[in-house]
């Protein structure tokens, strides 16, 4: 079957298809979909029926695997393999989570626009998103593209933002939610960790804002003006025109580079229907930034 790709949008988003994630990929299958990646940032693969080892096997043709255990989960909590994020809202005996749940609340982060991982000193390449239980209402996912934002952007914002370097870390993101409940373990792998507000794509060479929700402050400025300036730059990135909706059928695999994209999920009704994502995620190349001494 020929890999064909069909724009979703303008700037971001395209639909894959002439794909069979369930089977090995061969070099060529692998190059073109890291090329279509390269270009619309975001693949939807729709009718990917794939079991949990398929998917490991799928996200293991694109780079190293990032752990996918979250800081808030306990090892023996976990309902999938902890190479897994359970983008879900069951727990571990397939039970919705609580209203109260604290999974459910560090969870409700991801509502907030952000990049996987950014709060970890190597952040993540690709995220890849498999659709086993979607809903009919809200919960969808959207996608901002920052390299458009990047280009968009005046030259004299373009020369004040291109070497500033900011913190990020759960706790920043969670804390807009007002989460801030920590166990002492948590707290110590929640240092902040440093990156580059502009950053540029090995492959393409094209400049994009490095933005998330993970952010606390910018390396060197008061911390309130930090924020706000950052609040304006994802304002600006996030804007309908850079932004393509990812409405859920079952069985879409859905996959996005986090070093050129931002993405949140829209509010949907998680007590009373199920809801059960599953995301393998890649290592980026390395840090992006120096981190602070110890
Ligand atoms: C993620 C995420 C959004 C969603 O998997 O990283 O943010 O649609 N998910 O649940
Ligand atoms: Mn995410």
């Amino acid at each position: 079957m020929p890999i064909e790709i069909t724009p979703l949008t303008t700037h971001i988003g395209g639909r894959l298809t002439g794909i069979d994630a369930r089977r090995p990929l061969a070099p060529d299958e692998v190059a073109a979909i890291e090329a279509g990646m390269d270009r619309y940032a975001v693949l939807v693969l729709p009718g990917q029926a794939i079991d949990d080892a398929q998917q490991l096997a799928y996200t293991a043709n694109f780079g190293p695997f990032q752990d996918g255990a979250n800081s808030t989960e306990r090892r023996e909590e976990l309902r999938l393999d902890p190479a897994f994020a359970d983008v879900s809202n069951l727990d571990k005996d397939g039970r919705k989570l609580s209203r109260d749940d604290r999974r459910r609340m560090a969870s409700l982060a991801n509502r907030l626009w952000h990049s996987d991982a950014s709060f970890r000193v190597v952040p993540a390449r690709y995220s890849i998103l498999s659709g086993r239980i979607v809903v009919s209402k809200g919960g969808n996912t959207e996608f901002a593209d920052m390299r458009a934002a990047y280009d968009a952007l005046d030259a004299a914002t373009k020369a004040e933002i291109e070497d500033l370097v900011c913190e990020h870390s759960l706790i920043y993101s969670r804390g807009q939610l007002g989460f801030e409940a920590y166990r002492a373990d948590e707290l110590a792998r929640m240092k902040p960790v440093r990156h580059r507000l502009v950053r540029t794509h090995p492959v393409t060479g094209r400049k994009s804002l490095f933005l998330s929700s993970h952010i606390g402050t910018i390396v060197g400025w008061p911390q309130p003006e930090a924020m706000a300036f950052i609040r304006d730059l994802a304002e600006h990135a996030t804007q309908p025109e850079f932004v393509y909706a990812h409405r859920w059928t079952q069985h879409d695999l859905v996959m996005w580079d986090n070093r050129t994209t931002m993405h949140r999920v829209r509010r949907f009704d998680d007590l009373n229907s199920v809801r059960d994502l599953r995301r393998t995620t890649t290592r980026g190349e390395g840090p992006t930034a120096e981190q602070e001494a110890a």
